[in-house]
């Protein structure tokens, strides 16, 4: 891994991950955590100020280094319990159906195969759990789409590996969750190429 990789983009995707209209997606998003919870691609822990009381316990994974030393003063803060684990969404080491919700927020775009990483969060989801996600993905309007196209490489490269093309629903559904509830829409404020969100609920289809 070069210094680019190590180095900057932890610091470049904290910084990124500030931007205050993101705060509010948060909030939303995590409003029905509760239990124990597993957070793929925690980064360095944006997240944890939006968590709210009901949650017991927080099992972060994330393959990134520098990005658990960036997190660690907002681990001492949280209220619960927070233990960091470095590794991939794909190869999570956790029991199966040990977990009351998993959450997602930003990080489909960047996992190199999401299908996978979906099969081990729904593994790890207790029956009657919950998939809590935020992730902008493929705009609705063909024009966002063609920029989209256009600059997914050079996000690609700036963004360690972040796409802006993934098509959020279709990767849920084609990995066996059933939506419960998403909302869709541009966030303000956000160059629509890579504002485009879809925030929800998903659960484990049974059938
Ligand atoms: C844009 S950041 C989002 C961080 C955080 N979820 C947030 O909302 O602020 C994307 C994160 O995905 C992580 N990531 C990249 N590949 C991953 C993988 N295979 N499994 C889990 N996380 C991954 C990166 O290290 C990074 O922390």
């Amino acid at each position: 891994m070069g210094l680019y990789e190590r180095w900057v983009l932890p610091r470049l995707l904290d910084s990124a991950m500030a931007f205050p209209a993101l705060d509010d997606e948060r909030r939303r998003c995590l409003s029905s955590a509760r239990g124990r919870v597993l957070e793929v691609g925690f980064g360095s822990g944006r997240n944890l100020p939006w968590y709210p009381s009901s949650v017991e316990r927080l099992v972060a994974v994330d393959p990134s280094g520098e990005s658990a030393r960036l997190a660690r003063p907002r681990i001492a803060q949280a209220s619960f319990p927070v233990e960091y684990v470095r590794l991939a969404g794909e190869s999570i080491d956790a029991p199966s159906q040990s977990f009351d919700c998993v959450v997602s927020t930003f990080t489909l775009c960047s996992i190199p195969e999401p299908h996978a990483a979906l099969q081990q969060m729904r593994r790890v989801l207790k029956p009657g759990g919950k998939l809590l996600f935020a992730e902008h993905g493929l705009a609705p309007d063909a024009g966002v789409q063609r920029w989209q196209r256009r600059l997914n490489r050079l996000q690609n490269l700036l963004f360690g590996g972040c796409n802006l093309d993934r098509n959020t629903r279709k990767l849920l559904t084609e990995s066996g969750f059933r939506i419960e509830d998403a909302e869709q829409y541009y966030v303000q404020g956000v160059p629509r190429f890579a504002g485009f969100l879809t925030r929800g609920v998903a659960s484990i289809d049974a059938a």
